[in-house]
C-alpha cells in the first residue's frame, strides 16, 4: 500500500512550465553540509546491496563519488565500511544501533531446495554475484552491525536478532549527539513533532521517508506530509527525503514542496545489479538529464529557484 502511495503522491502533482526565458546558464549544483553536489540527489541506503550486486556497496559508493553526488551506504551490510570507505571516502554511513546487546545481527539465507532452485534459475546473479563473491571473497557476512563480526549470510541456524531495538529514545540520540561531531542526519521522519525533536537535539539533517513503503505499509508517503514538516524546520535544518523517486521530475516536485536534497533506494539498486558501478553511473546520468531538461522547462537556472511556483 505504502509503495504505491509513494508514486501516486507524485503524480498527483503537476507542473507549469514556463516559456522563453533563457536558460542556457542553469545548474543543479547543490551545496549540503558544506559540500557542492552535482545534482539535488544522492544514492539511499540499501541493506545487504551486496547479494543482489556484485560488492554493491562499493559499486553504488564508487558511482556516487565520480558523479560527485552522495551515496549512503547501509548499517546492514556485508561488506566492512572501512573497505567503502578507502575505495569512495565521502560515504555517507546509515547505523543500526544495536539496542542493549552485542549478539549476531542476521538475515540469513536458509539453505535450501528452494533457495538453491531460485539460483540455479537466475544463472548471471549465481555466477555473476553469488558465486563470484564467494570465490574472491568468501562467505558474506553481517559487518558493520556490531564492533565485532556478525552473522554469515548464508546460514541454517542464524537468526534475525534485533533484541533491544525496543528501547532507543531520543535521549540515545542526544548521548550521540555528545560524542559525534561530525554530520548527524535522522531518517525516517514522518511527524513535524519529530522533526523539531530532531532539530531540539542538535542533528544536522532529517530525511523524511517511510523507507520506500517497506517499514509500516500504510504509513503515510514522505511527499504528503514533506511540506508541514518544511513548514516547521526547513529554517533549522536540512530537510532530505526519499520514497518513490524515479524520475528527474520527481526530484524537482520534493524541492518544490521545500526538500533540499532527495535520495532514491530501489532506481540504483537496480541499475548496480544489472550494471556494476558502470550501471548507477548510466542511472545517475539518465536522472541528472532529466532534472536538467525539466529545471529549462520551467524556466529555472538554479536549483535555489526550485519552489511552489513550478506547481500547478
Ligand atoms: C532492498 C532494500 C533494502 C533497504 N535497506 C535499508 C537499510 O538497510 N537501511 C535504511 O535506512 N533503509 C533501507 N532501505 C530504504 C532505502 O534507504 C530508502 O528509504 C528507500 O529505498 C527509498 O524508496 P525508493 O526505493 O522508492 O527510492 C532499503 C530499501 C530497499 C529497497
Amino acid at each position: 500500500m505504502s509503495i504505491a502511495a509513494n508514486r501516486a503522491a507524485f503524480e498527483r502533482l503537476k507542473f507549469r512550465t514556463r516559456v522563453l526565458v533563457d536558460v542556457s546558464h542553469r545548474s543543479q549544483q547543490t551545496t549540503i553540509f558544506n559540500h557542492t553536489y552535482s545534482s539535488p540527489f544522492g544514492i539511499a541506503p540499501v541493506g545487504i546491496s551486496a547479494i543482489s550486486a556484485y560488492r554493491g556497496d562499493i559499486a553504488l559508493a564508487t558511482a556516487a563519488m565520480d558523479e560527485n553526488i552522495p551515496a549512503i551506504m547501509s548499517g546492514s551490510s556485508l561488506i566492512p565500511m572501512e573497505t567503502v570507505q578507502a575505495a569512495a571516502p565521502r560515504t555517507w554511513f546509515q547505523a543500526y544501533l544495536p539496542g542493549d546487546v552485542r549478539t549476531g545481527f542476521s538475515l540469513p539465507l536458509r539453505p535450501s531446495l528452494r533457495l538453491a532452485m531460485d539460483g540455479i534459475s537466475h544463472p548471471r546473479w549465481l555466477l555473476g554475484t553469488f558465486a563470484r563473491t564467494l570465490i574472491h571473497h568468501g562467505m558474506s557476512h553481517f559487518e558493520n552491525s556490531f564492533a565485532t563480526r556478525g552473522a554469515p549470510m548464508l546460514s541454517a541456524s542464524a537468526v534475525r536478532d534485533t533484541t533491544g531495538r525496543d528501547h532507543l529514545s531520543w535521549s540515545d540520540i542526544a548521548s550521540i549527539r555528545q560524542r559525534w561531531s561530525g554530520n548527524l542526519v535522522i531518517k525516517g521522519i514522518l511527524h513535524a513533532d519529530d522533526a523539531r525533536r530532531a532539530v531540539a537535539i542538535g542533528t544536522d539533517g532529517i530525511i523524511v521517508s517511510n523507507h520506500g513503503g517497506r517499514q509500516l505499509d500504510g504509513a503515510v508517503e514522505p511527499l504528503s506530509v514533506l511540506p508541514q514538516i518544511c513548514d516547521a524546520v526547513g529554517d533549522k535544518t536540512v530537510v532530505m527525503m526519499d520514497s518513490g523517486i524515479r524520475r528527474g521530475g520527481d526530484v524537482l516536485k520534493a524541492l518544490a514542496l521545500g526538500a533540499q536534497f532527495v535520495f532514491a533506494g530501489r532506481p540504483f539498486m537496480y541499475a548496480a545489479a544489472v550494471g556494476g558501478a558502470s550501471g548507477v553511473r548510466h542511472a545517475i546520468g539518465l536522472l541528472r538529464d532529466e532534472v536538467d531538461r525539466n529545471m529549462a522547462m520551467l524556466g529555472t537556472v538554479a536549483i535555489r529557484e526550485i519552489g511552489r511556483a513550478i506547481l500547478a
